[in-house]
């Protein structure tokens, strides 16, 4: 597996690639790599001819006081998961090179980005939106594969592949859990074994919410309900949100209906330590 740092080889590599006919296949990652990156390069390795993935924690997806400075960074364990999952190229920029002195543009998928986890979160989707431009214009992949557990960042990307006309094929991959149905994330190192043990309520209450839809449930204020309840009832997480959403529009959806594609999402803490998840329901 080769390591490339600088964006420009990156682009040169890249080029060869494309000229030689190969399909580039693009894994997108922040680092701290585990089992669900690595069914993201697996997918990816059925996708393409060469699978390239990149390491940036991205400085511009992080608000004010989150978690910037302590994300978990491990470049040598990462370059061995890469390799393990079928890797061909590991791209690793520095900061200064992303964004060298005098950066000022950025990309902003306006009204998706400003729902859910981008309320919380202010101008976390535009460092999503202008860092994976940035991948998508270094590595000039055919496709590229993103994980459902970010639910919101894939609607995002969609569109902005859409909007900017970047015919690039996104694809997306199941989340990947842990026995005890905890998503898996790189920010589940900060738990403590006590929030460790309580945070797989997060999947169960999201399942609750699933079962009442199933069993015929249709309105969302009923469901968010339940999954607090669940959530409150059994953990010492302060949730953020629970939402039902259209999952394409990300719109609330007050009444579910037959046929709409429904994203029952949320967002809590334990401790300093803020967890995702969501489930895809299709009525
Ligand atoms: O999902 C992530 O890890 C990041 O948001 C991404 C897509 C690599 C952009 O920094």
């Amino acid at each position: 597996m080769k390591t490339i740092h600088e964006p420009h080889l990156m682009q040169r590599e890249a080029d060869e690639l494309r000229s030689a006919g190969k399909r580039i296949a693009l894994v997108p990652t922040m680092g701290a790599l585990h089992g669900g990156h690595a069914a993201l390069i697996r997918e990816a390795r059925t996708r393409g001819d060469v699978v390239v993935v990149t390491l940036f924690v991205n400085p511009t997806q992080f608000g004010e006081g989150e978690d910037f400075g302590r994300y978990p960074r491990d470049i040598d364990r990462d370059v061995l998961r890469v390799s393990d999952a079928g890797g061909d190229i590991l791209f690793a920029p520095e900061t200064t090179s992303m964004y060298p002195p005098g950066y000022q543009t950025f990309v902003d998928v306006e009204t998706l980005s400003r729902r859910l986890e981008g309320a919380a979160r202010p101008g976390h989707f535009r460092g999503v939106s202008t860092v994976v431009t940035k991948l998508f214009n270094i590595a000039r992949p055919h496709c590229a594969v993103f994980g459902q557990k970010d639910a919101q960042q894939v609607v995002v990307l969609r569109r902005m592949v859409r909007d900017l006309d970047l015919g690039i094929e996104i694809i997306v991959v199941p989340t990947v859990r842990e026995q005890d149905g905890l998503a898996m994330s790189s920010r589940n190192a900060y738990l403590t074994p006590s929030q460790r043990g309580e945070a797989p309520v997060l999947y169960r209450s999201l399942r609750k919410g699933e079962d009442m839809i199933r069993a015929g449930e249709r309105s969302a204020e009923a469901v968010v309900a339940r999954v607090t309840a669940e959530i409150t009832a059994h953990s010492s997480a302060v949730i953020d949100y629970v939402s039902v959403a259209e999952a394409e529009s990300l719109d609330p959806l007050p009444t579910l209906s037959p046929g709409t594609p429904v994203l029952v999402s949320l967002a809590a803490r334990f401790g300093a330590t803020r967890l995702i998840d969501n489930i895809h329901i299709r009525l």
